[in-house]
Formats: structure tokens, C-alpha cells, sequence
């Protein structure tokens, strides 16, 4: 799997560039495809970063990342 650096991860916040990326628990998910991540934004939070901790305000749980691919692990 490929190493992705916290720096690297930063450019996929939806605004730099097209892909949109979110790590979750040291794997990093595309989740280009989704409309509820549309230039990176998703409710009050930003891709392009860990959002370990965060999850824990969300409405749903982890399950919400399965049908994304990942992309690399969190050096
Ligand atoms: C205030 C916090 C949040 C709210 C209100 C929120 C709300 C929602 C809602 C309503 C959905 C669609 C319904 C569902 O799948 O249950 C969703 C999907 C999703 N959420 Fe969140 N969420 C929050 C935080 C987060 C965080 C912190 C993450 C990442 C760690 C996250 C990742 C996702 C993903 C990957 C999806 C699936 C998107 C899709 O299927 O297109 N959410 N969220």
C-alpha cells in the first residue's frame, strides 16, 4: 500500500485539485464520487486530513467509508 504524508494528504482538500481525499483511522479513502463531499466540504468539516476524532460527531458510523477505495495509509 502506498504511504501518503500528512503534507501530500493537504492538497486533496477539494479546492487544489479535482480528487478529494479523507483519512479515517490511518487509511486514506477517495471519495471524489460523492456528492456529500463536493469541493472537500462536508457538513462543518474539510477532506484533505485526519478526521479520526471527528467521526465521533457524525450521525452514522465508519460504515460510511466502504464503498470508497483506499487510496494509501497515513505515514
Ligand atoms: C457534523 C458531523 C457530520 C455530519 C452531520 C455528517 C452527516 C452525514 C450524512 C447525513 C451522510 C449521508 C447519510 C449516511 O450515510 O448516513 C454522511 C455520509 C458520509 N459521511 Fe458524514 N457527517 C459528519 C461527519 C463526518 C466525518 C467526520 C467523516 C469522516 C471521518 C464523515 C464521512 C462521511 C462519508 C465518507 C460519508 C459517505 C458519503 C457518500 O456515501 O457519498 N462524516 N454524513
Amino acid at each position: 500500500m502506498n504511504y501518503i504524508t500528512k503534507s501530500q494528504l493537504a492538497l486533496y482538500n477539494g479546492q487544489d485539485r479535482d480528487e478529494v481525499w479523507v483519512a479515517y483511522k490511518g487509511k486514506i479513502y477517495d471519495v471524489s464520487q460523492s456528492r456529500l463531499w463536493r469541493d472537500g466540504k462536508h457538513y462543518e468539516h474539510w477532506a484533505g486530513q485526519d478526521l479520526t476524532e471527528e467521526l465521533a460527531d457524525a450521525p452514522h458510523t465508519e460504515r460510511v467509508f466502504e464503498k470508497f477505495v483506499q487510496v494509501g495509509l497515513l505515514k
